[in-house]
């Protein structure tokens, strides 16, 4: 990997961002903004945060006590209000909010002015249920306009959404419905994928069977004619809303009040439940997405993610939103009906901010130019990539097919961090392959494990202040918030290994954990070896990231079968069958290979560290602590 790294520094090329879009950007110079706003942090975040609404003014920026923070203390606020009423209040009242494609070709628009009706019928209609401030709400919708109308009816009333993502299996929903407690869960009868019905409401029904807290399924009713419901416990979306009014007072919330929960993967079986709140969140949401894409009020803004991850929460519902953007969000993948499929939908809607993934980019570059060249991609003027690192093959094929000069912000980040952190702006000169540098008022660095920084070099990806939308904790387990900020002296560690070059450019490098990119999701191998052995073929499982041409990684899982079972490419297929039960698509390996012993270190942890460099024909570094 070091090596990789000092080739790619040596070969990489210095691109200057399009003089006139340089001229008309928010920033044009990044280093004197970096400078003050690292200066003075605080007062940095505080003028951003007043060009916001709050009902309630703050006493205090921060309040810090390592590693608690409070942001905007005593200050109430609520951010759907944010999202919706200032700008419908406004000239925006009309502008179009959301342009939405289906998978089949449908098409639906919503004005400011239609999102608020809706969501505001939405909280009415959660209203009448019962459900009060600090409630849970799970969300388990494909990606329709539901999923953000449920967001943000949620926020509006200060009850904490947690959207599950929809190819999610029984299991795993099961588990975080469990966790989060939740009293209503929302979901549609069926998801589409590349013309496939998926079906999601008995997903839904199998994973209720032991979640004693749901008293109720709403169901986003697609096909025709609709699946039947029973009453009174399965309700129908469109009768839920239809005698609703579209008058709701917001609810003004303390700015530390929880907003959302979304589960993420770490180094143990458990997902962790990452918590953030209305005020921090809503302030650092609001400001990347306008600094970091230059959103200006003419732009059409698509950003690939789905709700169902942190990049769905963060930029397409709440930043952009709170900007009084125009967006467009699109169910489906990139090459069904076929691979121009994006390419068209930029052409057709006229966007000109494109926000995708270093996976998608390798999976479109797999069918050629041709595809793009097709388009008129005229509109275009910022691109952005996250989720894993963009290898400078994807990143030159990007910026090449959609006209050449368009810079693209490759933007790290984290469902901790709530909003991005090291990203270019349209100012800053791009190396491909690098997210350059920390965002304004985020101080962030590459240190050794003692917390010294490493200057120039190779270690660990971490941020040394506190920022608006850092997460608060992770729900009902606050000792595992405090392991990222003990891991490494007066930090927060990310778990990126990064190399910073000698113009301070960060290059992000992959995990320093047992976490897996797929496609740029997030899988903990732990979740993945737990659900192998839950089999009755395995005894022990060990699960590996393995370099993927278009996936980034994928998953290798190693396997100790029980007594009386033999290996079978039937078992195999079984292994894998039984994954995708109990997780869901994303998490099922790609490789298993049966073997008689695992390497473990003396205390019985197993080292895959050394499973990994043996598979990849590396040197495993120290393995003094491997017990044969
Ligand atoms: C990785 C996704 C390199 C990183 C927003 C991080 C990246 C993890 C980038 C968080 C990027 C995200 N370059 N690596 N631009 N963006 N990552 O929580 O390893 O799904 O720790 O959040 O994705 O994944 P998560």
């Amino acid at each position: 990997m070091g090596e990789h790294i000092d080739t790619l520094l040596k070969v990489s090329r210095v691109i200057d961002p399009p003089a006139d879009l340089r001229a008309h950007a928010y920033i044009q110079d990044y280093d004197t903004a970096y400078r003050q706003s690292i200066a003075d942090p605080e007062k940095f975040w505080d003028s951003i945060a007043r060009e916001l609404e709050w009902f309630s003014p703050w006493r205090q920026v921060l309040e810090w006590n390592y590693p608690w923070a409070k942001w905007f203390v005593g200050a109430t606020c609520n951010i759907a209000y944010n999202c919706l009423d200032r700008h419908v209040k406004s000239w925006r009242k009309n502008k179009v909010a959301i342009i939405w494609v289906g998978e089949q070709g449908e098409e639906r628009f919503f004005t400011y002015a239609e999102l608020f009706r809706q969501v505001n019928q939405c909280a009415n209609a959660l209203k009448a249920l019962g459900l009060r401030q600090g409630d849970r709400v799970t969300i388990y919708l494909p990606k329709i306009p539901e999923q953000i109308i449920a967001m943000l009816a949620c926020a509006r009333l200060g009850l904490i959404h947690s959207v599950v993502y929809s190819g999610f299996s029984a299991p795993a929903l099961r588990s975080r419905i469990q966790d989060a407690e939740a009293r209503l869960i929302i979901t549609a009868d069926v998801g589409y994928d590349r013309g496939k019905v998926i079906p999601l409401k008995p997903v839904v029904d199998e994973a209720i069977v032991q979640c004693p807290t749901i008293e109720k399924t709403v169901v986003v009713r697609r096909e025709h004619p609709g699946m039947a419901l029973s009453a009174p416990n399965e309700i129908d979306w469109t009768d839920w809303l239809a005698d609703q009014s579209a008058h709701c007072d917001p609810v003004p919330v303390d700015a530390e009040t929880p907003l959302y929960i979304l589960y993420t993967s770490g180094t143990t079986g458990k997902p962790k439940g990452v918590v953030h709140v209305h005020g921090g969140y809503m302030v650092g949401t609001y400001i990347t997405t306008k600094y970091v894409f230059d959103l200006k009020d003419e732009d059409v803004y698509f950003c690939v993610a789905d709700p169902g991850w942190v990049t769905g929460h963060s930029y397409i519902v709440y930043g952009p939103l709170l900007n009084g953007a125009t967006i467009l969000t699109a169910e489906g993948k990139p090459d069904y009906p076929n691979p121009g499929r994006w390419w068209n939908l930029i052409a057709r809607y006229g966007v000109s901010i494109f926000y995708t993934t270093p996976t998608a980019i390798r999976l479109l570059m797999k069918y050629g130019e041709d595809w793009p060249r097709r388009y008129d991609l005229s509109s275009l003027r910022i691109l952005g990539s996250v989720g894993e690192p963009i290898n400078p093959e994807a990143w030159e094929w990007f910026h090449r097919v959609t006209g050449g000069t368009h810079p693209i912000m490759d933007t790290w980040w984290q469902t901790e961090t709530g909003m991005i952190m090291v990203t270019p702006l349209p100012c800053v000169p791009l190396k491909p392959g690098s997210a350059t540098k920390p965002f304004l008022g985020v101080e962030a660095d590459v240190v050794d494990r003692e917390g010294h920084s490493v200057g120039t070099g190779g270690g660990f990806a971490v941020i040394k202040k506190p920022w608006p939308a850092m997460m608060r904790t992770i729900y009902k387990d606050p000792d595992r918030y405090l392991t990222y900020w003990n891991t490494i002296p007066n930090c927060y560690t990310a778990g990126d290994i990064c190399h910073k070059d000698q113009d301070g450019y960060f290059w992000f490098m992959g995990r320093a954990d047992d976490v897996v990119k797929v496609a740029g999701n997030r899988i903990g191998t732990a979740e993945v070896e737990s659900a192998l052995v839950s089999h009755e073929a395995v005894v022990e499982a060990a699960v590996i990231g393995k370099p993927h041409k278009t996936a980034g990684e994928m998953i290798k899982a190693f396997v100790i079968l029980a007594q009386g079972y033999q290996e079978s490419p039937e078992l195999l297929n079984d292994l894998k069958a039984h994954v995708l039960k109990q997780l869901g698509k994303i998490a099922v390996p790609q490789e298993i290979e049966v073997v008689t012993a695992l390497p473990k270190t003396r205390s019985g942890k197993i080292m895959r560290r050394v499973l990994k460099a043996k598979e990849l024909g590396q040197d495993p570094g120290d393995i003094s602590t491997l017990e044969e």
